[in-house]
């Protein structure tokens, strides 16, 4: 199959959908990949970097559209000025198009592109899961925003942010305050930080104390008891008695803080008004506030979406909505990396050929439309595997097949590998010593109990349950250096093979510590 890039038209948007790092590993995933002339330039990424890894440059976005089976995309398909069309319209029959959609709050757009047949996978609606964070592009996008927002404010301040003492004086470190320690206010913390300023963090899920602690920044406590982790990794919307509450918080620090950069928001809804008129009068002349959730209406009351706000206190108001776009290579290596990530899993027999598996959380999660029809909300997310599916519309195959009579020869069937297993235990019994079937049994328990209670541990607890199995390894160690000088051959052979299987699950322990440690480090 063929994909294409073509250039975005969404005015000021200068990310592309692939590099040349990225397009070379779709083409080995047997893709042919082609790219609209002069898509990567505003980027800093040339026609000739696309070639010479084997991409096709073609010059005219029609044909783009026309010869190409999969269209990957920034933005959701707007207006294109110059050709006074909108991108809808060079849409192909049964195409697909991978890109931001927002189905949320673009109905009319999900209609549309629903007449044409389209399959459309929306990048925005990955859901946030550890097996996904690498397709998660509103992560690597917010994660680009908090570090982008921190360069904006030192843009616009005007004074160091780190402290110094100087021959001509001592000056004071700028203090910062993130409201918002979600992914885009934690690269703002750690941003901050890095350039020495004084950094001070709020944020309505307790959880994230610890996270802001460990970049050495000070979280904020509200003496207020009040819950506000939500579902799927968000927050949720907080009693108006515990916003009033953080205001005044806000309140207190804005008298004091040089910076304030806010990414409050909850998704779907607008963005909560945390920093009010009085607040930003109440300022120093030369304090920058950097409103990250401008787009859905600002943390602050004077932001301005898309505009640089100078109150006459001498407080700059940012409300820039795409700062990925100002980092523009960047964002694109990032973006380019997820979406690739996102076609790995579409195309497990890496031969070129896409495949939309609605079975898979991940690619059910994204995908708004399939063949024309609108599949958009997904169904909730199971994190647990022992929980029921969910009720989606695709298994009515398995509930007649379940809800049809069983004949005595399906019963069979079905009881047909126990009747094996029995039988083969059987044999077994008659001819082992008794002490063998002892052991046996207690070895087929042992298998039947790890087994259940591996498969019921969450995802999220994945990692203390490695440091569990690395402590039964070293039992099993000690068990089978204990018997691996005896005579017996056989009893020498397991227990070099479990010590062999025991020192691999050790190994796998210290390889996941070591990456979880060089996460943490600069
Ligand atoms: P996130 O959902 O990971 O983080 C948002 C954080 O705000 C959460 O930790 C949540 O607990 C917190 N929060 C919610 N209500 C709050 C309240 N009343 N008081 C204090 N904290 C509260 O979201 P992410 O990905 O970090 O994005 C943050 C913001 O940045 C969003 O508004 C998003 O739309 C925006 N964004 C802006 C971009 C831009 O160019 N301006 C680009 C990318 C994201």
């Amino acid at each position: 199959m063929k994909i294409g890039i073509p250039k975005e038209v969404f005015a000021g948007e200068k990310r592309v959908a692939t590099t040349p790092d990225e397009a070379e590993k779709l083409i080995k995933l047997g893709f042919d990949v082609c790219i609209e002339t002069g898509a990567g330039q505003n980027a800093d990424i040339s026609d000739d970097a696309y070639e010479a890894v084997g991409v096709s440059i073609v010059d005219n976005v029609k044909s783009l559209w026309l010869e190409a089976d999969i269209v990957m995309k920034v933005r959701a398909p707007a207006a294109y000025p110059e050709l006074a069309i909108n991108e809808l319209e060079l849409i192909q029959q049964h195409q697909c198009l991978i890109s931001y959609i927002w189905p949320a709050q673009n109905e009319d757009l999900i209609q549309s592109l629903a007449a044409k047949q389209a399959t459309v996978l929306a990048i925005d609606s990955i859901p946030r899961l550890s097996r996904a964070q690498k397709m998660d592009a509103l992560s690597s996008m917010a994660n680009i925003s908090g570090y982008r927002a921190v360069i904006e404010a030192a843009q616009y301040f005007g004074r160091f942010f780190t402290g110094q003492i100087t021959a001509a004086g001592r000056v004071p470190p700028a203090k910062v305050l993130v409201i918002g320690a979600g992914v885009a206010g934690l690269a703002a913390i750690g941003t901050a930080k890095s350039m020495g300023a004084i950094v001070r963090a709020f944020d309505t899920r307790p959880e994230v104390k610890e996270q802001i602690e460990s970049m050495d920044a000070e979280f904020l406590m509200l003496d207020f008891d009040e819950e506000g982790s939500g579902t799927g990794g968000y927050a949720k919307t907080m009693s108006k008695e515990f916003i009033e509450a953080e205001m005044a918080l806000f309140a207190r620090q804005a008298m004091d803080v040089d910076i304030i950069i806010t990414t409050a928001l909850i998704p779907g809804k607008p963005a909560p008004e945390l920093i009010t008129a009085g607040m930003v009068e109440s300022m120093k002349p030369g304090s920058v506030i950097v409103d990250l959730a401008a787009e859905r209406g600002g943390n602050c009351a004077l932001s301005e979406k898309d505009t640089v706000v100078t109150t006459s206190g001498g407080v700059t108001i940012i409300g820039y909505t795409n700062l990925p776009s100002r980092l523009a290579n960047q964002a694109s290596q990032l973006y380019a990396t997820n979406l690739r990530h996102l076609l790995t899993e579409l195309c497990p027999e890496k031969d070129g050929k896409l495949f939309v598996n609605m079975e898979d959380e991940v690619i059910r999660g994204a995908t708004v439309i399939q063949d024309g029809t609108i599949t958009w909300p997904p169904p909730p997310l199971t994190l647990t595997v022992n929980k029921p599916p969910p009720q989606t519309e695709a298994p009515a195959v398995n509930v007649e097949a379940e809800d049809r009579p069983s004949t005595p020869m399906t019963r069979f069937k079905q009881f047909l590998p126990m009747i094996i297993v029995a039988l083969v235990l059987y044999g077994f019994g008659s001819v082992a010593p008794a002490s063998f079937m002892s052991h046996f049994t207690v070895f087929v328990l042992a298998c039947f109990v790890g087994y259940q209670v591996i498969w019921n541990v969450s995802a999220s607890l994945h990692t203390p349950l490695m440091s569990v199995t690395n402590a039964i390894s070293g039992i099993i160690v000690i068990g089978a250096l204990v018997q691996i000088s005896t005579s017996n051959i056989l009893l020498t052979v397991l227990s070099a093979l479990a010590i062999l299987i025991a020192a691999i699950n050790i190994a796998g322990g210290f390889l996941v510590t070591r990456r979880m440690l060089e996460m943490f480090r600069k």
